[in-house]
């Protein structure tokens, strides 16, 4: 695949897929006799309680069939959500060195996010066993959780998992030592106070450690993360990602943007067919993400695509979030089209570029001599 390629893989799959090995180990845990339309019909219905009808997301996700659903179709759907902007913190050189890193997982349910981190350590080449500590609310889906990793697992990094069942915040209370990585994943939207929920959790960060928020691409669910964001801004946490720079967010004051991102990645067989029966509109991988560290934030330059590709007669244009922090239009006539400024026109959204251009106005206007790399 055109993003990541510099990362190993079979063949031509993109390494931000599901691999086969972790579809088997799910069917192989679904204790439900396969029944198509069961899962379709419960696929259609956790989807529209994420999306539309989160009043009833608890009730729908710990039911019998929102269990299956998620362990079935969202799990693997949603591997690629942690594990790209895993691998940019990687690629930037702001993972943690350590063999063998300790990992607190926030609202772990199945296991989606450390699996995620499994397979960008995996990609990585890190060496070593995967330390876990997975707290949920749901018992039910961290013994779920227990029975996948249970074995290992091919194209994932080993797990070595210790589950707790409790609720967040308090369960926080009962956690000593240190983690390399903190994630929370597509949870926090669900707590009462999400701010005090991170905070709380930064203090068992260690040094070098990394917290990483995943929230789902909702405009309101994001705009939330993007305000939380800008809170912590002026606390002792430094903003690794996404944002270029540690300034106040330039999208929160316009209430029609939002900061999201999408994994360009296919559903394999069988989820794309299930996508399609269940009537899903968009079944790519899409999520906000913020990613925090205790030390100070490094000073990588680079503008961020937070729009989608904005093509009209004879030009592109991409909404990028510049070092400066600012909003800003960047601009390619398809006629300055040229080798020095080739990645402007495969970039999409969430992609890191460094951008030469004039400015005028709120545009940056790239013309035929100016360089566009990958960050
Ligand atoms: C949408 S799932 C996300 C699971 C996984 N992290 C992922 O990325 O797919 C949200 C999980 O958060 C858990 N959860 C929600 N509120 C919680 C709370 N206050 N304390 C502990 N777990 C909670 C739910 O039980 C559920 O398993």
């Amino acid at each position: 695949m055109r993003k990541e390629a510099h990362f190993a893989t079979k063949g031509n799959r993109s390494p931000l897929e599901a691999p086969p090995a972790l579809l088997e180990r799910l069917a192989s845990v679904d204790s439900t006799p396969s029944g198509g339309p069961a899962l379709v019909a419960a696929i259609a219905r956790m989807s529209e309680a994420y999306t539309r009808g989160r009043d009833a997301l608890t009730e729908v996700g710990e039911s019998r069939e929102g269990h299956r659903a998620r362990l079935r179709f969202f799990l693997p759907r949603d591997l690629p959500k942690a594990t790209r902007p895993l691998l940019e913190l990687a690629e930037r050189g702001l993972l943690p060195r350590r063999t063998g890193l300790r990992l607190l997982d926030l609202g772990a349910g199945l296991g989606t996010t450390t699996l995620s981190v499994a397979r960008a350590l995996s990609l990585t080449g890190a060496d070593g066993t995967l330390s876990v500590l997975a707290v949920d609310a749901d018992a039910r889906a961290l013994e779920t959780f227990a029975r996948i990793v249970a074995e290992p697992l091919e194209g994932f990094s080993p797990i070595a998992l210790e589950t707790r069942a409790g609720r967040l915040p308090e369960a926080l209370g009962s956690i000593r030592g240190s983690y390399d990585l903190i994630t929370l994943g597509l949870v926090l939207n669900e707590v009462t106070d999400p701010l005090a929920l991170v905070t709380s959790a930064a203090r068992l960060l260690a040094d070098e450690g990394v917290l990483l928020v995943l929230e789902p691409a909702l405009r309101e669910t994001t705009r939330a993360l993007m305000e939380m964001r800008d809170a912590l801004a002026d606390g002792p946490l430094a903003i690794l990602g996404p944002c270029p720079h540690h300034g106040p967010c330039p999208m929160l004051p316009n209430a029609r943007d939002w900061c999201h991102d999408a994994a360009d990645v296919p559903l394999p067989s069988p989820l794309d067919t299930l996508a399609s029966e269940a009537g899903l509109r968009d079944d790519r991988p899409t999520y906000a993400w913020l990613a925090l560290g205790k030390r100070a934030r490094p000073i990588d330059v680079y503008h961020r695509v937070v729009s989608h590709r904005l093509p009209s007669k004879g030009k592109l244009e991409l909404v990028v979030c510049a070092p400066e922090g600012e909003l800003l239009r960047a601009r390619r006539l398809d006629r300055h089209a040229s080798d020095a400024n080739a990645a402007f026109s495969e970039a999409s959204r969430g992609d890191r570029l460094v951008i030469e251009g004039t400015r005028r106005g709120d545009a940056l206007v790239v013309g035929p001599d100016d360089a566009v790399g990958r960050a």
